[in-house]
């Protein structure tokens, strides 16, 4: 079965990787020349929205689906009416509005922190009172990895000039406001939903995994969630995100981030695809997020989400590792995008498994002390 992905980046690498030993073969559409997917199947090389690029990405395909965010809405309307693409258009526009996103969230009973909308100066002074400071602004659209957001804090100016300030800066797009929640953790749920011809629809989840961010970007996943020792995230966790994708009719794996306070999970945001949280079921579970993914999306039945213990996932930012150091760690697994180095960008991840998150804290400290980030 051949699969059509939007973006060859490094999801759409991890993809291919995990696609080829079921026979599944790949065509990419990406823009850029020499993109990480390029060796692991045929790339179109077009920008997204080029109709005659489109045109030969979809010939002759049944199944598609996208590994980043951002693709156009046209684009997946276009593809949507030629072919299956999964997850559908609606998913992919709901995740690319922050305000369609929590207000989803918000309408199915998911806990979100309380938001604002500011898509003109006039509605500043609104905003603040719906939502006081300490808040973020993030802008609505295209944010990732922390880029276009402020955090704002009470300060000696008043609220409503902090908020213009950062939304000048900001360069007034629209923007949400969001409440900060003084969280004690992060945690995602990633989960895959299939829809089994004759058989309804079902749905498997990977372990609660923590993550910890350093100037926005992942920098540690831990599964499972060393926060949640009782289990209870994870079942709340499991609760939502089920609602959320029978809501959507959801096809493929999603992945929700939440925050962990003292009343609860608080949903951020989500990921309508494979996501950097679940990049260690690919050595810690038996079947990855990557094959559950596509397995999915081309109407197969779903792999086992048991794991192999516990793992630890670090990514690789910004400089080149040293590769065989990584691989003097015992039990280091080193993925690496074939990407040049950059600060801030993302050039590989490291995974350990082991029995038990214990038999991983002397590997992780190794580790931790080898990768530094240049950001
Ligand atoms: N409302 C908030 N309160 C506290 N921290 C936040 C809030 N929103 C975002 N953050 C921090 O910034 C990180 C990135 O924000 P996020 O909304 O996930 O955007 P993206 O991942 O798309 O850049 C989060 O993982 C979290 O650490
Ligand atoms: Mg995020």
């Amino acid at each position: 079965m051949k699969i059509g992905v939007v973006g060859g980046g490094q999801l759409g690498r991890m993809l291919g990787l995990a696609g080829l030993p079921l026979g599944f073969q790949f065509r990419f559409l990406e823009p850029s020349a020499d993109c990480p997917a390029a060796r692991l199947g045929e790339v179109i090389r077009a920008p997204y929205h080029d109709m005659d690029g489109l045109e030969r990405f979809a010939q002759d395909l049944s199944f598609a689906t996208y590994e980043f965010e951002n693709v156009p809405a046209e684009t997946a309307q276009w593809l949507s009416e030629r072919l299956t693409l999964a997850p559908t258009a609606r998913a992919l526009s709901i995740a690319q509005d922050r305000i369609a996103e929590k207000t989803t969230f918000r309408d199915l009973g998911i806990p979100v922190q309380n938001f604002a909308g500011i898509s003109s100066a006039g509605e500043i002074e609104a905003a603040v009172l719906k939502v006081p400071l300490p808040a973020v602004l993030k802008t609505r659209r295209l944010g990732y990895d922390g880029k276009g957001q402020r955090v704002l804090r009470v300060g000696s100016t008043d609220a409503a000039s902090t908020v213009r300030t950062a939304w000048n800066e900001l360069g007034k797009v629209p923007c949400i406001l969001e409440s900060f929640v003084a969280f004690s953790a992060e945690v995602s749920m990633i989960a895959v939903r299939a829809r089994n011809p004759g058989h309804g629809a079902s749905i498997a989840f990977y372990p609660l995994t923590q993550n910890e961010h350093r100037d926005g970007i992942l920098w540690k996943s831990q599964a499972p969630a060393p926060c949640d020792q009782s289990g209870e995230l994870a079942e709340s966790a499991r609760a939502h995100v089920r609602t959320l994708m029978e809501s959507l009719d959801y096809v493929g794996v999603i992945a929700v981030e939440f925050f962990v306070t003292d009343a609860g999970l608080v949903a951020n945001e989500m990921a309508p695809r494979v996501h950097n949280s679940g990049h260690w079921t690919t050595d810690g579970a038996v079947t990855s997020q990557f094959e559950n993914h596509l397995r999915a999306v081309g109407t197969m039945p779903l792999g086992s989400t048991e794991c192999h213990g516990a793992s630890v996932m670090i990514n690789l930012v910004g400089r080149s590792p040293i590769a065989s150091r990584i691989l003097e760690i015992p039990r280091a697994k080193l993925h690496l995008y074939g990407k040049g180095p950059r600060p801030g960008r993302k050039l590989g991840h490291v995974t350990l498994t082991g029995p038990t998150a214990h038999s991983l804290a002397a590997p992780t400290a190794e580790l931790e002390r080898l990768v530094a980030w240049d950001l």
